[in-house]
C-alpha cells in the first residue's frame, strides 16, 4: 500500500514533467486508445495557449488576467443571493427551529443538535466501515468454477440474488439522492443519508465485485430487474413510489404532497430494504453457514449489517415526522400503509417460491413464508401498526445473530485495508 504523503501536494509541480504516476494510474486507458494525458492535444484554448507559446511570459499574462477577473468578481460578491433565504444577521439557528420536513431555518448549521439518535447513526456507520476487496473471493470462485461444487438451485440463488441486489441499492441510492434528500429539512438526517448513499455505492460495488469475481454473463445479471418476473415486480413496485417525488417541481408542505413524500420513506425503507431484502440476505447467509460461497455471504453479512441500520434509520425518521406532524397519519393513511407492507410482504413471498421450487440450504418456501410474515409484523409494530399475522414464529433466529458482527469477530483486527486511512498520512 503507498503511503500518502503531505509532501506529495509540495512536490506536485516538479513531478508534472516526471509522470512516473500519471502514467500508473492512467494505464487501462491503453486499451480504449484513449491518448495518455501527456500526449494529449490540450482541451481548453486557455491551456492551448499556454502550451502553444512555450514561453513563461505568456502564461504569466494569462494567470494576471485571471487573478484581475477572479478579485473583480469577489469584489462584487454580494453574500445575499448565495444564501437564499438567509436574512444576515438574523438570530442564530435555535433547536426548536428545526424540522423533520418543511424546516426554514438553515440546514448549513449541523449544531445545535436536534436529533441526536440521527448523528449517532452517522458515527456508527462510520465507525463500521468496510470495502468488498477486502474479502476474499478465492474459495468462492474455485467452488463456482468447479462442476460439482454447487447444485443448480443453489447456483439460482446465488445468481438471483445478485441479479435482484446488483440494480435494487442502485435504486436506493438514486432515491435517496434524487428524490428524497431535499426534502427531509435538517443537518442531522441528511448527514446520515450522505453516509446511507456513499454505503450503497459500496452494496452496488460489492455485488460487482462478487459478479466480476466469479466471472458471471454481467448482462444477465444485471437486466435481471427488468426479465426475471419475480425480480422485475419488486424493482417495478419500489419505482412507482419514487416518481412523482424526483419530478424537479414537486414540493413538499401540503398535507397531500407530504403524504407522498411519507409513502416514499414507507415503501424504500420498510419495504425494499426492510422486506426485499430478506429473502436473498437469508438464503446466501444460510449457505454461507454451510461452508459454501464464503466470500459472497461475507460481503451480504457486512451489507446486511448496513442495512438494517438504514431500516432503523428510516423507521425513526417516518416516526418522528409523525410526531411533529400527526395531521398526516390519519386512519385513512394508516390502512394504505398496512396494505403496502402487506403488498411488499406478498411479493417477497412470490420471490421466495421462484427462487425455491424445492427445499436447499435448510430452507424452504415454506419456512421463509413463516419468517416473512414474521419481518411484516415487526415491520408494522415498528410504524405503530396493527400485527396483521397472528402466532407467527422466525424459523431463522440466527439471522438476529448476523445482524451483529461484533459476537463474531472484530472487523477491524482480522481485515487488511486497501484503502487509505488517516493513519496512514505521514507528515
Ligand atoms: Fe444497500
Ligand atoms: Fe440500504
Amino acid at each position: 500500500m503507498s503511503i500518502l504523503s503531505w509532501d506529495d501536494f509540495e512536490d506536485d509541480a516538479p513531478k508534472q514533467t516526471a509522470q512516473p504516476h500519471q502514467s500508473k494510474t492512467i494505464e487501462p486507458q491503453k486499451t480504449t486508445d484513449t491518448p495518455l494525458v501527456s500526449d494529449a492535444k490540450p482541451s481548453s484554448p486557455h491551456v492551448a495557449a499556454t502550451q502553444s507559446s512555450g514561453a513563461s511570459a505568456t502564461g504569466t499574462e494569462h494567470s494576471t488576467d485571471s487573478l484581475a477577473r477572479a478579485s473583480a468578481a469577489l469584489a462584487h460578491l454580494d453574500v445575499a443571493p448565495g444564501l437564499e433565504e438567509l436574512e444576515m444577521g438574523a438570530q442564530r439557528v435555535q433547536v426548536d427551529d428545526k424540522a423533520m420536513i418543511n424546516c426554514r431555518a438553515d440546514l448549513n448549521q449541523l449544531v445545535p443538535f436536534k436529533y441526536e439518535w440521527a448523528w449517532q447513526k452517522y458515527l456508527d456507520g462510520c465507525a463500521n466501515h468496510w470495502m468488498p476487496q477486502e474479502v476474499n473471493m478465492t474459495h468462492d470462485i474455485a467452488l463456482w468454477k468447479s462442476e460439482n461444487g454447487l447444485t443448480e438451485d443453489e447456483r439460482t440463488i446465488v445468481m438471483r440474488s445478485l441479479g435482484f441486489f446488483s440494480t435494487a441499492d442502485s435504486l436506493v441510492a438514486n432515491n435517496l439522492v434524487l428524490a428524497i434528500y431535499r426534502h427531509i429539512t435538517n443537518p442531522e438526517c441528511r448527514q446520515y443519508i450522505l453516509r446511507q448513499a456513499f454505503e450503497e455505492a459500496i452494496h452496488t460495488h460489492a455485488y460487482q465485485y462478487c459478479i466480476e469475481s466469479l466471472g458471471m454473463d454481467e448482462g444477465e445479471v444485471f437486466n435481471m430487474y427488468r426479465e426475471v418476473p419475480s425480480v422485475a415486480r419488486k424493482a417495478a413496485w419500489g419505482l412507482k413510489y419514487t416518481q412523482s417525488l424526483s419530478d424537479p417541481t414537486f414540493n413538499t408542505g401540503t398535507p397531500e404532497n407530504d403524504q407522498i413524500l411519507l409513502r416514499n420513506l414507507i415503501a424504500f425503507y420498510c419495504v425494499l430494504e426492510g422486506i426485499f431484502f430478506y429473502c436473498g440476505f437469508s438464503q446466501i447467509l444460510s449457505m454461507g453457514r454451510r461452508n459454501k460461497m464464503n466470500g459472497v455471504a461475507e460481503q451480504f453479512q457486512y451489507i446486511l449489517r448496513d442495512e438494517s441500520m438504514h431500516l432503523n434509520f428510516g423507521i425513526d425518521m417516518i416516526n418522528q415526522i409523525k410526531i411533529e406532524n400527526p395531521h398526516l397519519w390519519t386512519e385513512q393513511f394508516q390502512e394504505e400503509v398496512v396494505q403496502m407492507i402487506l403488498e411488499g410482504t406478498m411479493l417477497e413471498i412470490e420471490y421466495a417460491r421462484d427462487t425455491m421450487p424445492r427445499g436447499v440450504l435448510g430452507m424452504n418456501a415454506g419456512m421463509m413464508e413463516e419468517y416473512l410474515k414474521f419481518i411484516c409484523n415487526r415491520r408494522l409494530a415498528q410504524l405503530g401498526l396493527p400485527e396483521q399475522f397472528a402466532g407467527v414464529n422466525n424459523p431463522f433466529a440466527w439471522m438476529s445473530e448476523m445482524m451483529d458482527l461484533r459476537k463474531e469477530k472484530n472487523f477491524f483486527e482480522t481485515r487488511v485495508t486497501d484503502y487509505q486511512t488517516g493513519g496512514a498520512l505521514s507528515w
